[in-house]
């Protein structure tokens, strides 16, 4: 059997498919020529959110692919529709990066509530002259609403952080939690549009499907208070980047904080020009532990597949 892993994975964890099966992997600079012609005739996948997963990988692949690992929890990368329809299984990996992503949008959320790479910059530009009574004003994280766009996994743990803070906690999805569920998680169910014109903070969870295309557009944006933090640590095409830049621009909107982009990796002019955003390239389960669990949990599965054993997190 033969296993492709399009990059080298963290830790070396690949290295714990040899003896299982002929283990083939590409180089950190593998692009997607790389991927369709390494990829006949593999039985089994491990790939990264920036692989794009289609029918063209589909049929360079042929029938002997039947599993693809994604390594990350979303998987917007990969037509699921078309690996349903060959009988192909994919898998996330989910769980284990729901912690450093909730940490991560609390960075931004703080750094962008207390302009914290604004003051690196001007601190550093030898602008910093001394303590000014109006000098780099923020907003008050403590005691705030704070309204999560997704509560799953890391939606909830991004809330559970709020209580150290005293805030309030509403939250939107497309189903409503059950209700001794959001009072165990101190959560108020709202809906979108009520939990925008509230908030104070909003962070999205939320993943990237048809429906969440754009749910933020330049309507959604200017609901939101003039005084508001928008955090993004999901997937960039849920908020329209060129009608974010133009209410950041007119100060509709106090800062965002983006940990992804619509045209990943290309950021967009207008938001590189503002100093209202802070951007960070996809950093969101970047810490050693969890980037080692992700490559860890997508070989497991490999491994589970090449024994016949039941897979842990099968999305198709
Ligand atoms: C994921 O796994 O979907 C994350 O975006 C990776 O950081």
């Amino acid at each position: 059997m033969r296993v492709l892993v399009t990059r080298p994975l963290p830790g070396g964890v690949e290295k714990k498919l040899q003896g299982m099966c002929t283990l083939e992997v590409g180089s950190p600079a593998s692009d997607r020529a790389d991927l369709l012609r390494r990829i006949r005739g593999a039985s089994a996948l491990v790939c990264l959110l920036t692989d794009r997963i289609d029918r063209e990988v589909f049929d360079a692949a042929g029938p002997e692919l039947r599993l693809v690992a994604n390594m990350a929890a979303g998987v917007d990368n990969i037509d699921l529709e078309e690996a349903r329809r060959r009988g192909v299984r994919v898998t996330n990996t989910p769980d284990v990066l729901t912690e450093a992503t909730a940490d991560l949008a609390w960075a931004l959320l703080l750094a962008c509530a207390r302009r914290v790479v604004e003051g690196d910059r001007f601190v550093r530009e030898g602008r910093f002259h001394g303590w000014e009574p109006d000098l780099l004003l923020g907003q008050e994280l403590f005691g705030a609403t704070l309204g999560i766009v997704g509560a799953g996994r890391i939606g909830r743990a991004v809330a559970r952080r709020a209580s150290g803070f005293g805030m309030r906690v509403l939250y939107t999805q497309r189903h409503r939690l059950p209700v001794e569920t959001e009072a165990a998680l101190g959560l108020s169910y709202v809906p979108l549009q009520e939990l925008l014109e509230r908030s104070d903070f909003v962070s999205l969870h939320c993943p990237l499907t048809e429906e969440t295309y754009h749910l933020l557009g330049e309507e959604e944006l200017r609901k939101m208070k003039p005084s508001a933090v928008l955090v993004n640590t999901s997937r960039g095409p849920v908020v329209d980047e060129r009608a974010l830049a133009r209410v950041l621009r007119e100060r509709g909107l106090f800062a965002a904080g983006l940990d992804v982009y619509e045209r990943e990796p290309e950021v967009d002019r207008a938001l590189l020009d503002l100093p209202n955003v802070v951007l960070l390239p996809h950093l969101g389960s970047a810490t050693e532990k969890t980037r080692r669990k992700m490559a860890e949990l997508a070989v497991e599965e490999v491994l589970r597949f090449c024994r016949g054993e039941e897979l842990l997190h099968p999305v198709v």
